[in-house]
Formats: C-alpha cells, structure tokens, sequence
C-alpha cells in the first residue's frame, strides 16, 4: 500500500505549500479570470465563475483509479497571501508523479514557483513513494523550464509518462523529469525550514 496523504504544510524560503481550501477561491479566482498570461501556459481553461473555483477548491485530494491528484495552495512568506497553486498528480507504483503550478503575475521572478516546486518535489520522493517526477513545459514559457532546471530537473527526449490528460499535442513543448538521486545531487544541503506531512 502506497504511502497517502491526510495533511501536511511545508515551508521553504519563500512559500508555504499546504492544502488548497474554499476560502482561498475568492482570491483564486481574482487572480486568474481571464488571465491569459497564466492560463495560456495550463491545460486548464480557467475558472467561468467564483462557485466553479470553490468547487474545485474544495477538494485538495482526489484519489482515483488510474491517479491521485493532490491541489495545493501556495502562500508567500513575505506578507502569507496565497499567490497561486502546486498540483502534483501521482500514478502507478513507484509513484510517477506530475507537477503543474501557476504564480500570481505581480509576484513572478522572485523564486516563489522555483521553492514551491523543490517542495513539492521532495514531499513526493521524502514521503510519498514517488520514483520519478516530471512536467511539460510548452516551448513559449522558459521562466518555466528555468525554474524545474534550479530544482534540478532535465529535459529528457524519452516519451512523456507525464503528461497531463488534454494537452493540446501540436504544441512544441520540452519535457523535464527528475529522478530521486538527481534531486539529491542538485540540492545536497537543502531541507524545507519546516515541514509536518501526517499521512493515512
Ligand atoms: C512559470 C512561473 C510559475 C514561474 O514563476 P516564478 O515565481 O516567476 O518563478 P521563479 O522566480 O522561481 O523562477 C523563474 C526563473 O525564470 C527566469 N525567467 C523569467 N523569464 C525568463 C525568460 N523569458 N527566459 C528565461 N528565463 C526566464 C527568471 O529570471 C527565474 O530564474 P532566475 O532565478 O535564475 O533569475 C510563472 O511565470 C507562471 O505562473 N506562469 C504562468 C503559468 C505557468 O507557466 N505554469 C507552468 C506551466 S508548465
């Protein structure tokens, strides 16, 4: 039986991942209606409405037959407002997991989506039964690809086990994974500052 989650907060440099929660959807969806400069980057068209997002907000975990997909919040250290979200979806066993993110557009270029995917990566191999992580990266979006390389993930020409249901195939993209040693090369010293992940 592999590893599940009931709960968890990690702290980075930057950010807070925790459990994304309906109170979150007012802000969830102010920051991302309509915004293109997001959207155009996820397979996720976005939220019509306010009721939408608190739908969606109100799961954080979804355990399926095929994938369990977890949603968490992303809250920025400097002031603790949420600022954008973290998936990351696990399937098979050893987990291959998949992460997807979104950063508020006045907050980028500080690091926040570079901590909060090292956090999230790490949750996956120091917790979760994760054996490899990965994400697609269209082509368009180097800020992307730059923050998973600071993590220490690498392009890899190998088909993608990880690609998200619905991305679009037409569209050129990298694919970047990165395997448990790998993570431990790329980052030797590092350790969330806090982390409490309390598993079923
Ligand atoms: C991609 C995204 C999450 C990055 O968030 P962020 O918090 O700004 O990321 P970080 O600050 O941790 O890292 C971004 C890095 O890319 C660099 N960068 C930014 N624009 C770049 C560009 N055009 N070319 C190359 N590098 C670029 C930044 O300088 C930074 O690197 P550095 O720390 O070495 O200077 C954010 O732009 C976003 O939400 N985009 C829309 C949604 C999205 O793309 N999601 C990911 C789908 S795969």
């Amino acid at each position: 039986m592999s590893p599940r989650l009931a709960d968890l907060e990690l702290t980075g440099a930057r950010v807070r991942v925790r459990p994304i929660d309906p109170t979150d959807a007012p802000r969830g969806f102010a920051l991302l209606f309509q915004r293109r400069e997001i959207l155009d980057q996820l397979v996720y068209d976005g939220p019509a409405n306010e009721s939408e997002i608190v739908d969606r907000y109100s799961e954080w975990k979804r355990v399926g037959d095929d994938a369990d997909d977890h949603l968490f919040a992303v809250d920025d250290l400097a002031d603790d407002a949420f600022v954008g979200t973290i998936s990351l979806r696990l399937k098979g066993h050893p987990f291959l997991g998949s992460v997807g993110y979104w950063i508020d557009p006045e907050r980028w270029g500080r690091g926040l989506a570079t901590d909060a995917i090292r956090l999230t990566t790490h949750l996956g191999f120091a917790h979760l039964g994760l054996g490899s992580a990965g994400a697609e990266v269209y082509s368009s979006n180097p800020a992307s690809r730059r923050a998973l390389e600071k993590v220490g993930y690498v392009e890899s020409h190998e088909a993608s086990a990880h690609t998200y249901v619905g991305c679009p195939s037409d569209v050129p993209r990298w694919v970047l994974t990165i395997q448990r040693r790998q993570f431990r090369q790329a980052n030797p010293d590092w350790s969330p500052s806090s982390e409490r992940v309390d598993l079923l």
